[in-house]
């Protein structure tokens, strides 16, 4: 995100992941039952504003945002705790000014990292720094993006820390499926190491007096 970013970082949802803990019922709000292993429902919601008209609305398994005259902010929904998952979201996204960007977005620690892979944006949006090389994955040519943040603010506070940003080249505002492992691996080989992996969203992003909207359900 950009310079003026903090990050809301309330987590929820977290009470019944202790290890050694009965498993939960598959009807419980927190979790469902994925595969043969129990996934965390969507237990995370990105809510970060800084001016302007941002009307946020949550839900399950999505959100809802129309903005206009906003300065930087980021709202989604996600996880608490990010992995290699297969992200599916569908929905739209509509810029009418400023800078709009729509992108599964996250941060690990040991090392501090936020990254982006950036499905749409009505410019560059969240690629700045320098460009590492391109892979294809999901359909596309993404282009990955290596930006140091310095003395911004961050999951761990006020601190300096790099930014990993993929760059899709066909832009989908529609949605589709994110192989996020592919993105991992791919700068992976670049050199660009995650550490342990805190929250994992979908998020509309948007700076510059930006105006629009956006609708996503989103499964992973
Ligand atoms: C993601 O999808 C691919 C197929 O495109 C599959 O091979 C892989 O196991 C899936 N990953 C997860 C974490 O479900």
């Amino acid at each position: 995100m950009v310079a003026l970013t903090y990050l809301a970082v309330a987590v929820s949802a977290i009470a019944s992941t202790v290890l050694g803990a009965p498993a939960p019922a598959a009807d419980s709000p927190d979790f469902e039952l994925g595969g043969d292993h129990l996934a965390r429902r969507q237990d995370y919601t990105q809510n970060y504003k800084t001016g302007g008209s941002v009307n946020f609305s949550p839900g399950s398994n999505g959100y809802s945002v129309t903005f206009s005259g906003a300065q930087d902010f980021v709202v989604g929904k996600g996880w608490s705790k990010g992995t290699s998952r297969n992200i599916t979201f569908s929905g739209s996204t509509t810029a009418s000014g400023g800078t709009v960007l729509v992108s599964i977005y996250g941060w690990s620690k040991n090392p501090l990292v936020e990254y982006y892979i950036q499905e749409y944006s009505n410019g560059q949006g969240a690629a700045q720094g320098t460009k590492l090389g391109s892979f294809d994955s999901d359909g596309s040519t993404y282009d990955i993006w290596h930006h140091q943040q310095v003395n911004q603010p961050s999951i761990s506070g006020t601190t300096t820390f790099w930014q990993y940003i993929s760059v899709r080249r066909d832009k989908r505002p529609g949605g589709g499926t994110v192989t996020t492992q592919n993105h991992f691996d791919a700068w992976a080989k670049a050199g660009l190491k995650l550490g342990s992996m805190d929250y994992q969203v979908l998020a509309t992003e948007g700076w510059g007096n930006a105006g629009g909207n956006s609708k996503y359900t989103l499964s992973g």
